[in-house]
């Protein structure tokens, strides 16, 4: 068969900033999600009970005033569950619900089904439960001090990182904490499970992750995967937290549904929510840096190390890509990076949209900064000097290299349209000027690798349908969260056939219509699932073009799709009579498409190979107001330049670099997560949580997308993936109070700024810097 991508008219509908699919529904309230499915008058409603302590055995669980409140069905507790009570997806070590063993504050020990929500949540409350408490790590230095690890150390070494950093000509120590993160989707955690006949369940769930939520419930309830149909139509935000976590809420409604034979739906409150569920891990890096006078790094050694929580979840694929990304934009040629995964007593730490690449960037970006302050030179001229492309070599400390490096025309465009260096000087002149506000700027790049590290979970499959009407049905297994993913892959599927968007629906993610899928997950959704469905949509055409040549006399390169229409030889015919056609002489309208991502490879025990398959490429410049007395910062002002390749959809690009960008300044400014010292997590609700509202968009905003950028790799259309890049770019934000902090100080001392930057983080970072007698009435004043 020709070549079939030349007889489209290129460009229809890709590239085109289409609004979203839902946006009509989602701006009506008329978006249907897990909360909103209309359930027979029989379905019961559910709640954890959960431990209020945070390591201990339970001598006693009394669970008889639960189940004698009036209304409550059933309760479910470890014995309940048919088969295996997991739900851990790689290491099986996390209990649907504790058995004899409590390590968290929050950690589900049972389950109780009401015929209310309201009755089921305050039943829960009435369990009496005994323990024997044991003592609880809650730090990560604490767990490295008690070697405590939920899964053993790394180290990836190259070069001689510590003769490098013994004859360096200048060298530095610091170290780099960074807290962790709640999702704080709009929508909570929910899942519906219904039994069917013969023992199977149909379950509706708010997951990033449909087929491992089908395989947690197959192995908890013994069944065969083919028993469990796990769909989803959309989500009210993931972010990372719906990868892991969904299959716990969806494994527990499950087992009350076989015990009670009645559809459970399990919906857990905000408080619950925050409280149960895994986030994004904190981070502590001990660096020791080399480097020469114009500020090249010569040598690194660092200590990267993450509070995994009470389980290993994810926390191995987490750390890998800190670890992959502690390079960022930076060729480095010693390094020598030693990586713990600590174990403590609180909530496992699960996916959040960067998945450890942020905090490896994070490290590096500090030690950069720390050689600028010393040398006195500008950070942007550090940056530049080791950037990837600046040295001869251009290749990972991970061995992959780095062929498409754009970051030199990205960073000479933005540092031109910002304005960064007069800026730079205009602050330098107000602060000389300001004792009492300080203002501070700071330009920072991002080199993010798009692939999942484990080669097995890049691939995808597609299932499209033709009806014989000419609309066209699209199922694949990527799920849509907001992110838009749908809308750019009914792009893809419409520009196949030469079809307007609105020819093209996409139904629910189904386990039961594309199996073995991947989480949509580390960007690549549109990736994968938009060459699966291109795929199937390859295979039908094909099947049309032949139909129509056998049947006009016409070669394949005289069919043409476009505007709705086939263009056969000298006969124009609608798409859909064309498909009328095919049908009457019985050929097939339905077809699989299937991708596997090429070129990748990885040996995860060596830390080695090509994991990713391309870099995403950003910078951004931000710059802030520092009140010093008060230590509130305020974002003024932030230009970013990204990069998606040829975009998709630039109106949804637009709104991921932008969303991105601030949830990112969210978790590097304001969203503390706080535990008490018995491990309880005091922040559990918004009144205490602070997540960026929209006063929090800086009032001088310039978002841009880079022109004319195609992707050297064969992906989608050329285009990149955009979901976890941009969050990155919010390390500008950081570092420019960080700049803004160092002017408090005599110039000499290093800023000590512990991320999240709160009020009380930058108080203290200013009062470090002060003569002690001031910095000390500060910290006091900040405290009280
Ligand atoms: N955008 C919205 N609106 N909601 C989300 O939950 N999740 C992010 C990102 N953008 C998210 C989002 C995360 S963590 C990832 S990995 C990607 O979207 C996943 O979708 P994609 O692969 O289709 O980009
Ligand atoms: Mo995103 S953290 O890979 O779900």
């Amino acid at each position: 068969m020709n070549d079939l991508s030349t007889q489209l008219d290129v460009g229809a509908l890709i590239g085109e900033p289409v609004r979203h699919e839902s946006a009509h529904l989602h701006v009506s309230g008329r978006a249907v999600y897990a909360d909103d499915l209309e359930l027979p008058p029989s379905t019961l409603h559910a709640a954890f009970g959960i431990s209020r302590i945070a390591h201990g055995r339970i001598k006693s669980m009394d669970l008889s005033a639960v189940i004698a409140t009036p209304g409550v069905v059933a309760v479910a507790t470890a014995n309940d569950v048919p088969g295996e009570n997991n739900y851990g997806g790689i290491v099986h070590d996390d209990p649907i619900f504790a058995d004899d063993l409590v390590q968290y504050a929050g950690q589900p020990l049972f389950a109780v089904a009401a015929t209310s929500m309201t009755i089921a949540r305050k039943a829960a409350l009435e369990a009496k439960i005994e323990y024997e408490e044991l003592p609880a790590i809650l730090t990560i230095r604490d767990a490295i001090a008690a070697h405590s690890y939920v899964i053993p150390s790394q180290i990836l070494a190259r070069g001689r990182a510590r003769e490098e950093l013994a004859r360096a000509p200048h060298r530095l120590q610091g170290t780099m904490t960074v807290g962790g993160q709640d999702h704080f989707y709009l929508e909570g955690q929910i899942a519906i499970a219904r039994p069917g006949e013969d023992g199977t369940l149909q379950v509706h769930s708010s997951t990033q992750h449909p087929t491992e939520v089908q395989n947690v419930i197959a192995h908890a309830m013994a069944l065969p995967a083919h028993a469990v149909v796990v769909q989803c139509r959309r989500m009210g935000g993931g972010f990372g937290g719906k990868e892991s976590q969904p299959a716990l809420i969806a494994a527990a409604a499950c087992v009350l549904a076989r015990k009670t034979g009645r559809p459970v739906k399990l919906r857990i409150e905000r408080d619950a929510d925050m409280l149960i569920t895994g986030k994004r891990h904190g981070f502590i890096a001990d660096y020791d840096i080399g480097f020469d006078d114009d500020g090249r790094i010569t040598a690194l050694a660092v200590m990267l190390a993450s509070n995994c929580g009470y389980s290993a979840d994810l926390s191995g694929p987490v750390n890998d890509r800190a670890i992959c990304h502690i390079d960022n934009a930076y060729y480095l040629e010693n390094i020598e990076i030693l990586s713990h995964r600590c174990k403590t007593h609180t909530v496992s730490n699960t996916a959040f949209r960067g998945f450890g690449g942020p905090q490896g960037m994070l490290a590096i970006e500090q030690a950069i900064d720390d050689i600028a302050r010393t040398l006195k030179l500008d950070p942007l001229d550090v940056r530049r000097r080791n950037y990837y492309g600046a040295s001869p070599r251009d290749v990972t400390p991970y061995g992959q290299y780095v062929e498409d490096n754009i970051l030199e025309r990205l960073t000479d465009e933005l540092e031109k349209t910002s304005r960064y260096r007069e800026r730079r000087a205009d602050i330098a002149q107000w602060n000389a000027a300001n004792a009492i506000v300080k203002r501070g700027i700071a330009f920072t790049p991002v080199k993010f690798g798009i692939s999942f590290n484990a080669t097995v979970f890049n691939q995808a499959g597609a299932l499209v349908h033709i009806y014989t009407d000419g609309s066209v049905l699209l199922n694949h297994g990527g799920t849509e969260m907001g992110q838009g993913l749908y809308t750019k892959v009914a792009q893809v599927v419409a520009h196949e056939f030469g079809l307007p968007l609105a020819a093209v629906r996409t139904s629910a993610t189904d386990t039961s219509k594309v199996p073995n899928t991947s989480a949509t997950a580390a960007s690549s959704g549109a990736d994968l699932n938009g060459k699966a469905a291109q795929a199937a949509c390859a295979t039908l055409r094909t099947r049309l073009v032949e139909h129509a040549c056998k049947t006009h006399g016409v070669q394949p390169d005289q069919v043409r799709f476009a505007g709705g229409h086939v263009q056969v030889g000298g006969e124009r015919m609608t798409f859909a009579q064309l498909v009328q056609s095919a049908y009457q002489a019985r050929i097939s309208l339905s077809a699989t498409g299937f991708y596997a991502t090429p070129k990748i490879h990885w040996d995860r025990s060596r830390l080695n190979g090509r994991p990713f398959f391309y870099f995403a490429y950003g910078v951004a410049v931000s710059e802030v107001a520092v009140d010093t007395l008060t230590g509130e910062t305020q974002l003024t002002r932030v230009d970013i330049l990204h990069d998606v390749g040829l975009s998709l959809n630039p109106a949804i690009d637009r709104g991921q670099i932008e969303g991105g960008f601030l949830q990112g300044v969210g978790w590097l400014t304001n969203e503390e997560l706080w535990w008490n010292a018995k491990g309880e997590l005091k922040t559990h609700a918004p009144s205490t949580y602070k997540i960026p509202s929209v006063r929090d968009w800086p009032q001088h905003a310039d978002v841009r997308i880079l022109d004319h950028a195609p992707n050297p790799e064969d992906t989608i259309h050329r285009s990149k993936a955009v979901g976890e890049p941009p969050l990155m770019l919010a390390i500008s934000a950081l570092h420019a109070i960080r700049d803004a902090v160092a002017a408090c100080g005599d110039g000499d001392a290093l800023p000590d700024l512990a991320a999240p930057a709160t009020p009380e983080s930058v108080l203290r970072a200013i009062s470090s810097l002060l003569p002690s007698g001031e910095g000390a009435r500060r910290a006091d004043e900040g405290k009280a």
